[in-house]
Formats: structure tokens, sequence, C-alpha cells
């Protein structure tokens, strides 16, 4: 199957940080991408800006070696290669100070018709600058969109100046902030799932679901962003935004019409349905973890180059959906880094059969269990109780109906289709300007004001993460939160 490809209007992507490692290793080859799939229109160009002073070809040379380094060889060819380049523009702008407005000011020119749009790929602390001279110069007119990356503050005080400040310049609807979760494929399609099939929601509710497990698990530890992420930790970094998107999409009610501000607050309620879990819950509730040295790479405290460092790299979390659909119905959480292997999915664990007229002959437990994987080899599973083949009896065994979409979607030559990279959807929504994939101002606040008390009780509590081995599974403390009520994680990297 060949995936349908509708090219965008006209674009002027301006890329503040176009130099830096996101630009290189994610929004550079994504545009690679759909320039050689057909979408991004001959006319567009993405105008890099940053400090540096590398002129127009200097910032070519930095973006051909990025695509060497992250556009696989196969995807190459001369004359996206030369399509691409010729695309690329650059302006030296210090973006705390007056220099290379004037030069990006005449780049951009009178083009009213195109699309305009500026990706902040900078440092939070240069959002307010970066938005106030756009305003001021008049470059960024009402219909341009500004996007913003992670993190989206520190805290929920942070995040609501934040919001302000852009809110001082924008409107919500010119605001497109990224949570590239939301730009996976899987991701979309457990929507597609939910509500394109009446199959499962009958279902899909505290009656027929025992839980639902979140794991989002990587092989890595910091990669060289120790700094960031030891003022950070993973309840900041994935929780706060990643987990709790995915939460979302697997908790909301049906919205009403397939567009952004029906998703958005159908996501919202969500949030402001979870349980608060302060100094009185976090015992029971909530796990940090921190890894040590071990099959997997060296601790935690050495890659951060923190000693002394206290910061999480491990979170799981036991969290409620105080509302009709989903009173009793636990949804736990749990990320981190240096695990065994590089996992991420949703598991929708169904409840036994009321009565089993298979008593001692069935795998037990033996509920369904719809797993959404994200990552690797995305897809969709349903684990189901079968006969196990062959004469001999009754016997049953558990076998996934199992559909993986690159080989489900391939051309049917066994070869596998490729999975577009989140920021390919995510930069081209943009360009239409749709923002169902994108957070609103409202929905970052509600998470952070659930996931500040966790934190401030952490920090009351005193107490240092527990450690785990690099390469594991995570702390033993996290096996314990799901025995306590008689379920267990599915494993990772199985
Ligand atoms: P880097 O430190 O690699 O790059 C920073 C970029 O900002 C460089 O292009 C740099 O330009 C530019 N810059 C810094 N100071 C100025 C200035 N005064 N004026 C103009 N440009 C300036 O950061 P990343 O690319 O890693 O991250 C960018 C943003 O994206 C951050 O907010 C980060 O949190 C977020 N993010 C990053 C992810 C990642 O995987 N890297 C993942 C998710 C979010 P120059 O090189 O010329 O100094
Ligand atoms: C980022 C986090 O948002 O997501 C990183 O800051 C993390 O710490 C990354 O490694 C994981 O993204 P993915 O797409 O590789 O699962």
């Amino acid at each position: 199957m060949v995936a349908r490809t509708i090219p965008v209007d006209p674009f002027d992507l301006v890329v503040f940080g176009a130099t830096g490692d996101l630009a290189r290793r994610k929004l550079l080859p994504a545009l690679y991408q759909r320039l050689r799939a057909g979408q991004m229109p001959g006319e567009a160009r993405v105008i890099g800006a940053a400090r540096r002073d590398l002129g127009q070809d200097g910032f070519r040379a930095l973006a051909a070696e990025a695509l060497d380094q992250f556009v696989p060889t196969g995807d190459r060819t001369e004359a996206a290669d030369t399509a691409f380049l010729a695309a690329l523009h650059y302006v030296q702008v210090d973006v705390t100070g007056p220099g290379g407005w004037d030069d990006l000011r005449q780049l951009l020119g009178d083009e009213a018709e195109r699309v305009r749009a500026f990706y902040l790929s900078v440092a939070p602390e240069f959002f307010e600058p970066i938005c106030a001279r756009l305003a001021e110069l008049g470059i960024a007119p009402a219909d341009s969109r500004i996007v913003v990356e992670k993190p989206f503050g520190h805290d929920l005080a942070s995040a609501r100046g934040l919001n302000a400040q852009l809110s001082r310049h924008y409107g919500e609807d010119q605001l497109f902030r990224i949570d590239h979760y939301l730009g996976k494929e899987t991701v979309q399609n457990l929507m597609a799932i939910r509500f394109a099939n009446a199959l499962f929601e009958p279902l899909w509710n505290a009656r027929h679901v025992d839980h639902v497990q979140i794991t989002v698990a990587e092989a890595i530890g910091v990669e060289g962003r120790g700094g960031y992420y030891d003022q950070s930790g993973a309840l900041r970094d994935m929780v706060q935004n990643h987990l709790i998107q995915l939460l979302c999409l697997t908790a909301m009610e049906p919205p009403a019409q397939f567009d952004p501000d029906a998703v958005r607050d159908e996501k919202l309620k969500v949030i402001r349905a979870l349980d608060p879990i302060g100094p009185g819950e976090i015992a029971r509730h909530t796990v940090r973890g921190q890894y040590r040295a071990g099959a997997g790479g060296a601790a935690y405290t050495a890659d951060a180059a923190n000693g002394e460092s206290r910061t999480e790299s491990f979170v799981a979390i036991r969290a409620h959906v105080a509302n009709w659909r989903w009173s009793g119905t636990p949804f736990y959480l749990r990320t981190g880094k240096r695990l065994r292997a590089r996992m991420s999915e949703i598991a929708v664990a169904f409840k036994d059969p009321p009565h089993s007229i298979f008593l001692g002959r069935a795998p037990d437990p033996h509920g369904n269990v719809l797993a959404i994987r994200l990552q690797p080899d995305e897809g969709i599973t349903l684990s189901m109780t079968i006969k196990e083949p062959g004469p001999g009896g009754m016997r049953l065994i558990e076998t996934p109906l199992d559909m993986t979409f690159a080989r489900v979607m391939g051309n049917g030559d066994g070869a596998s289709v490729r999975m577009p990279d989140a920021y390919e959807r995510l930069i081209m929504d943009v360009i239409r300007g749709d923002q169902t994939l994108f957070m609103r101002g409202d929905e970052v606040e509600a998470a952070w004001a659930w996931t500040d008390p966790i934190l401030a009780a952490w920090e009351a509590a005193g107490s240092a993460p527990t450690p785990y081995d690099s390469g594991g599974s995570g702390p033993e403390d996290a096996l314990m939160l799901m025995h306590r009520d008689g379920r267990r994680w599915r494993e990772i990297g199985l």
C-alpha cells in the first residue's frame, strides 16, 4: 500500500536554533523525507536562524551532514538532495540582541500568499525575546504559526508564565506546542481504533477493563543531555507530557468530531479527573528510581556528572481517573532510562470471562489484552485464548492476533512500508494549520497541576530514588506497586 501524499501550500518555515541537535537529528531529516515524498512544494523555503556565522553555504553543508547522519542511505536520492539543499536559507541572528533581524525581514519579504511558520527550537528563555522581536518587526502576521518545543515550563507557575508571554503576542490558534508522542503513527491509530470501529467502545470502561498499563521504556541513558535532565528527571521529562498524553487518548470520551478543540477538550477533562497524588499517597502510588551501573552501562550519577544527584531516571505511578467511565480501573504508568530494551506500549487488560467452563485447561489469567505498540515494530496485538491445535483434549493457549503495521500495510512483496517519523507529520500539520496533535495551553497547565504535588511530596519526603540495575527492568518497588494489587507488569523487551 502506498501512502497518499497531499502537498501542502507553499510555505516559509523559519527555524530558530537550526544548527542545534534537534534540528539536525529530527527537523531537517523530517523535512527532507516530506520533500522526497512530494509533500513539500518546490517553492517552500526553510530558513535556518542561529547565532553562529555560517552563511548560506555553511548551513547547507551542515544540513547535508545531518542528512548523511540521520537519513537512511536507502531513502536518499540525488534529485531530492539537490532540491532540499536549494530550499535552505540561513540568517545569522542573535535572538538576545538586535543583529540579524533586518536580514530575516528582508529574506521573508512580503510573500503574503505563503504560509509563514516560526519554529522555536531554542531554550525556553529565548521564546519571549523572539516573540517580542517578531511582533515588533511585523513579520509574524495573525495567520502565522509559532511552534514551541518542550520543555513547556518546569512546573505550573513557569508554564503559566510562558503561556502568558506567548499570549501577549499571539492567539492560541497560532500556537503549536509540540509533544512529539502525539505525532507517532500508533498514537493516532489509538483514536482510529477506538472511534472508527464499533468493536471496542462498548467494552472500553471499568466494567470490562481490569487495568491499563502504559510503558515508555528506553535503553539509552541521558546521552549527553545530563545537564538538562538532572534538573528535570523522568516525571517532568516524560510523565508530565508524553505519558499523560497517552493516558488521555486512552481514557477520553469520544469527541463530537475530530477537530482540534473537540479532541483537546476531552483530553483536558481526563487530566482534570485524575485523582491528586500528594504526601499521603506517594508511598502507595508512586515509585521513583535511578539507574546504577549494570549490564546496560554506567550509573546515572556518572552519566549526569553529578555524583550526589537524587534525580529520578525511572518513575512508576498508579493513577486513577475519577469519572463514571473509569472509576475502579487503575492506570499504571511506567517510564525509565537504561532499561532492558526500548519498548513503548499501551496495554489495555480486559477482565477475565465471568465464568470459566475450562477450569484447569486455560492459561491463568486469560483476560484479553489489547496492546498498542508505539515502538519498536509499531502495531497492535490482541491476545486471545484459543484451543491448542491437535488431538488430545481441550487444552487452551494464549496467542496474539498480530497487526504489525509495517508488515500489514506493506506492498504485498514482503517489503515493509516506512513509518514516517513523528516530526514529519507534525511539521506538515503546522503548515496546514491543524492543531489537533498539539497541546493547548490549558492542557499543559492541568498536567503540571497534577504532577507538581507529586514532585513536592517527593521533595518533602526527602528520600532518595531506589536504585535499579542499568539494563534491567526497573526497581523492585515498581514490581511491588503492581503485586499489591494482584497484577504484574508486562515484560520489557519480549
Ligand atoms: P542545542 O543546544 O543543540 O541547540 C541550540 C540552538 O539554539 C543552536 O542552534 C544555537 O545556535 C541556538 N542558539 C542558542 N543561543 C542563541 C542565541 N542567543 N541566538 C540565536 N540562536 C541561539 O539544543 P537542542 O537542539 O537540543 O534543543 C533545542 C530546543 O528543543 C530546546 O528547548 C530543547 O529542550 C528542545 N528539545 C530538544 C530535544 C533534542 O532531542 N535535542 C528533544 C525535545 C526538545 P548556535 O549553534 O549558532 O549557537
Ligand atoms: C524526549 C525526552 O521528549 O523524548 C527524552 O526529552 C526521551 O528524554 C525522548 O529520550 C524519547 O522519545 P522517543 O521518540 O525516542 O521515544
